[in-house]
């Protein structure tokens, strides 16, 4: 055979050798990404007993779309009558605590077939003019889902506004609350970095963490300064137990979240009386992000947004020895009311 046709064979069987492996690739992945969306099993709990025994596949797939739909406001009023979507009050909402991984909980959670998110931060009950607007806003605020499914809504603003509790317990006694939190130094300073960058993109000036966390004439902690109040957990917490039983709480570790998120993940779900339907496959490392990102199927991934994952300013180690001390007991308070430990130090 003629040198030029053995090379335009060995090029045709190069181009049919590829289709081959990427068809083998393609129905790998597909098979991994059927599996995640089994039909949602029947619930026990209340959260969820309504959710029926079969859900097909397909049915939820397309659902999934006419969601997706609504919220690019392109879903009719005649759609919506039609697949039964009604805007649910939430029956969980991630109350804080601020820059403890409450957009990336609340995401993770989304990947969750029977879980729709409130996608912005509502405020409703930690500001009085919302507040006084109504439970009708406030519904209205939420986005359109199945009535088998759940609504969730985060504002980190609850866990240490002082009036939350009491409004969110005459709203539902029976709300569950899910509050995640991270090593109470790092989240302190993980707060004062977002404000900073605040301050920085007004071209403003702005103290060292430094400064602020410590009371020059004391040379303690400065317990005025709101980065460090936030971080005692316990003392909101305790407000909170004025309204609600502890088990009406679940614990979601921060710093696990980012490292490992899918056991914190499945917690909540049992949490939640959800099925188990998130997993590994929802969930991949993106070595550039330095951060787990977001799978919802083989052609839809997300990371989040890059305020999300800031580089922290250096720390004087003086000040976080200091700080670490300062929150030590009120940590092991809060160990012991929750129940879950973290090695803190
Ligand atoms: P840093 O910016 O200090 O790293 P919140 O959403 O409550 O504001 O919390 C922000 C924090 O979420 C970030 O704090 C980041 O560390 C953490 N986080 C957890 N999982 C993340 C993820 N998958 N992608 C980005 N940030 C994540």
């Amino acid at each position: 055979m003629p040198f030029k046709q053995q090379a335009l064979l060995r090029q045709k069987l190069f181009v049919l050798g590829s289709l081959a492996i990427g068809s083998l690739l393609y129905l790998v992945a597909r098979v991994g990404s059927l599996d995640r969306l089994q039909p949602i099993c029947p619930i026990e709990s209340r959260v969820a007993s309504h959710l029926p025994e079969q859900f097909p596949l397909r049915t939820l797939q397309y659902k999934r779309g006419i969601l997706h739909e609504l919220r690019k406001g392109n879903a009719t009023k005649e759609q919506i009558r039609l697949h039964n979507l009604v805007q649910q009050l939430p029956r969980a909402i991630i109350i804080g605590v601020r820059k403890g991984g409450t957009r990336a909980l609340l995401e993770m959670l989304n990947l969750h077939p029977a879980v729709v998110k409130a996608s912005q931060e509502i405020h409703f009950f930690d500001n009085d003019q919302n507040y006084a607007r109504g439970m009708d806003w406030y519904r209205e605020k939420m986005p359109f889902s199945f009535p088998h499914q759940i609504t969730i809504e985060k504002s980190p603003a609850y866990f240490i506004t002082e009036e939350v509790p009491e409004r969110i317990f005459k709203m539902n006694s029976s709300i569950k609350l899910l509050i995640i939190v991270r090593e109470p130094t790092t989240r302190a300073i993980s707060d004062y970095t977002q404000v900073l960058e605040g301050k920085e993109r007004k071209n403003k000036t702005y103290h060292k963490f430094e400064k602020l966390a410590i009371d020059s004439n004391t040379c303690e902690v400065n317990t005025k300064y709101k980065a460090v109040r936030t971080s005692i957990y316990t003392k909101h917490l305790e407000r909170w137990l004025k309204y609600f039983p502890v088990e009406q709480f679940h614990i979601v570790d921060g710093d696990r979240l980012i490292s490992d998120p899918l056991p914190e993940l499945q917690l909540v779900e049992r949490f939640l009386s959800l099925p188990p339907r998130i997993s590994q496959y929802n969930l991949y490392f993106n070595a550039t992000r330095g951060f787990y990102c977001l799978r919802f199927n083989i052609v839809f991934n997300k990371c989040l947004a890059g305020s999300k994952g800031r580089i922290h300013p250096e720390v004087d180690p003086a000040v976080v020895a200091k700080l670490r001390r300062f929150f030590h007991p009120f940590n092991q308070k809060f160990y012991q009311i929750t129940g879950r430990t973290f090695n803190w130090l």
